[in-house]
C-alpha cells in the first residue's frame, strides 16, 4: 500500500462506514442523464471481487487513454498539464486499488471490457477537431459516472475501508471531469478568439487530415446533449455482465 494513500485516508476523519461525502457532487449529478439504479447497486455488493477487479483496470484505462490524448494533441498546452496531473493521479489509483486486492489476499483476474466506453466511443466523429471534442466529452462522462457509483456505494458499502477509500476518490475523480470538461470548452470558437488555446493548423497538420470549423462541428453544448443521452441509455438499459460502469443486471 502507497504511503500516500495512508496519509490521505488517516487524515479522512470520517470513520464510519455510512458518513456522507464530503466532496460536493451535485453538479455531478445535474451532468448526468440518469442516476445509477438500485439494481446495479444490488448486484455490486453481492460481487465486490468483480467490483474491485474492474475499477482497477477502469484506472489503468483512463490513465493509457489520458496518454493517447497527450501524444495526439500536443499542441494543446492546457491539455498537456491536465492530463499529465490526470495521469499521476490515475495510476496513483490504480497502486491503491492492486494494494487492497492484495490486503484482501484477491488474486488478478482477467475480466473483459464492459459495452460503457465501446458504446459512446462508437458515436465519436472521426474528423478534426470533432472527433477531439467528443473523445474530450466521452471523458467527462466516464469521470463523473465513476464519482457517481463511488459515492452510491460509499454510502451502501458494508466495509468500513472501501466505503472511506471510495470517498476520498470523489475529490480527484470530479476534478477529472470538471478538467475533460474545460479542455472540450477551450475548442469553442468564442474562447478560441480570446484564449487561443488551440493551433487549428497544427492540429491539421499533426492528423494529416482536413479540419471542420463550422459552427455545429464545434458545438460542445450540442454534443454534451447527444452524448448525456447515449450514457445515460447504457446506465439504464439491461446488461449481462457486472461491471463498474454496466448497465441495470439483466
Ligand atoms: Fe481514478
Ligand atoms: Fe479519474
Amino acid at each position: 500500500m502507497s504511503p500516500t494513500m495512508n496519509d490521505d485516508l488517516l487524515n479522512d476523519s470520517s470513520n464510519t462506514v455510512h458518513a456522507p461525502a464530503r466532496t460536493d457532487i451535485s453538479h455531478i449529478h445535474q451532468f448526468l442523464g440518469a442516476p445509477t439504479p438500485q439494481a446495479w447497486l444490488d448486484a455490486a455488493l453481492q460481487d465486490i471481487p468483480t467490483l474491485i477487479q474492474d475499477h482497477a483496470n477502469c484506472e489503468k484505462k483512463a490513465a493509457g487513454t489520458a496518454m493517447n490524448l497527450i501524444f495526439r494533441y500536443e499542441f494543446h498546452q492546457d491539455l498537456q498539464l491536465k492530463l499529465a496531473q490526470l495521469i499521476r493521479e490515475e495510476m496513483l489509483h490504480y497502486e491503491q486499488v492492486v494494494g487492497i486486492m492484495r490486503e484482501r489476499g484477491q488474486p488478478w483476474k482477467h475480466l473483459s471490457a464492459s459495452r460503457y466506453a465501446k458504446g459512446m466511443l462508437k458515436h465519436k466523429r472521426t474528423y478534426e477537431p470533432a472527433a477531439m471534442i467528443d473523445i474530450l466529452i466521452i471523458g467527462a462522462f466516464i469521470e463523473a459516472r465513476s464519482c457517481e457509483r463511488f459515492a452510491a456505494l460509499s454510502e451502501v458499502i458494508d466495509d468500513e475501508r472501501l466505503a472511506k477509500y471510495y470517498r476520498y476518490l470523489l475529490k480527484s475523480e470530479s476534478r477529472h471531469y470538471e478538467d475533460y470538461i474545460t479542455l472540450a470548452r477551450s475548442l469553442e470558437p468564442k474562447r478560441q478568439q480570446s484564449e487561443a488555446q488551440l493551433d487549428f493548423e497544427a492540429l491539421q497538420q499533426a492528423t494529416n487530415g482536413s479540419i471542420n470549423l463550422d459552427q455545429q462541428t464545434m458545438d460542445v453544448d450540442q454534443r454534451i446533449a447527444f452524448f448525456r443521452q447515449i450514457e445515460a441509455e447504457l446506465i439504464t438499459s439491461s446488461d449481462k455482465e457486472l461491471r463498474f460502469h454496466s448497465g441495470t443486471p439483466a
